[in-house]
């Protein structure tokens, strides 16, 4: 489990744990709001079976409380010395109280805290405004670089 004691705005710890026996239905069942299905899956599911079946990401439930809340997976990249977030889907029905903020730094600053201290990369749709602003706002910086068409961001320092 990664708890780095960061909180959402009512309150709530923010802890990142591994998919488990228990908790993989409710992490499957994650979903955003329908004006958001243009920039990620159905529902986390997708995530949770690419993890699986590709053994590249390895796909966290994010826990507000004792509740899941939604998704975030993250993985090496041997090719650029990176690790990369990805797969960052907070529940329709739980999003603006802070839990993506909390998700983010949870796991930027423990990724950049594992040995080596590797710059953090992830990709966004352009037309994600609010995923660029969250991103932006913790020290991501969006470099002249795309895959499959989303901005690239690294970070190097968290900015807060
Ligand atoms: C992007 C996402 C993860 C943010 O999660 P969240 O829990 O709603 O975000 P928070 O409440 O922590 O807000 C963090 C910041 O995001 C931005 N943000 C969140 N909702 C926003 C909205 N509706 N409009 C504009 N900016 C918004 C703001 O910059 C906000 O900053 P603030 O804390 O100063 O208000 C969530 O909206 C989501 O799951 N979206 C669908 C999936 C997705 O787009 N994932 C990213 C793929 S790269």
């Amino acid at each position: 489990m990664i708890d780095l004691g960061i909180r959402d705005r009512t309150g709530r710890p923010v802890t990142l744990h591994p998919v488990d026996d228990a908790d993989w239905r409710a992490v499957a069942d994650v979903v955003p709001r329908d004006d958001q299905r243009d920039f990620v899956p159905p529902s986390a599911a997708r995530y949770l079976l690419l993890s699986l079946r590709e053994q590249v990401w390895q796909s966290l439930a994010v826990v507000a409380g004792d509740e899941v809340v939604g998704h975030v997976m993250w993985a090496w990249d041997d090719e650029d010395g990176c690790h990369w977030v990805g797969g960052m889907l907070v529940d329709a029905s739980q999003q603006g109280t802070g839990v993506g903020r909390a998700t983010v730094l949870t796991l930027a600053r423990w990724l950049l805290d594992r040995p080596g201290g590797h710059p953090v990369r992830l990709s966004v749709d352009p037309a994600n405004t609010a995923a660029r602003r969250l991103y932006a706002s913790v020290g991501f910086v969006e470099l002249d670089e795309r895959v499959d068409g989303e901005v690239v961001a690294e970070l190097t320092t968290l900015t807060v």
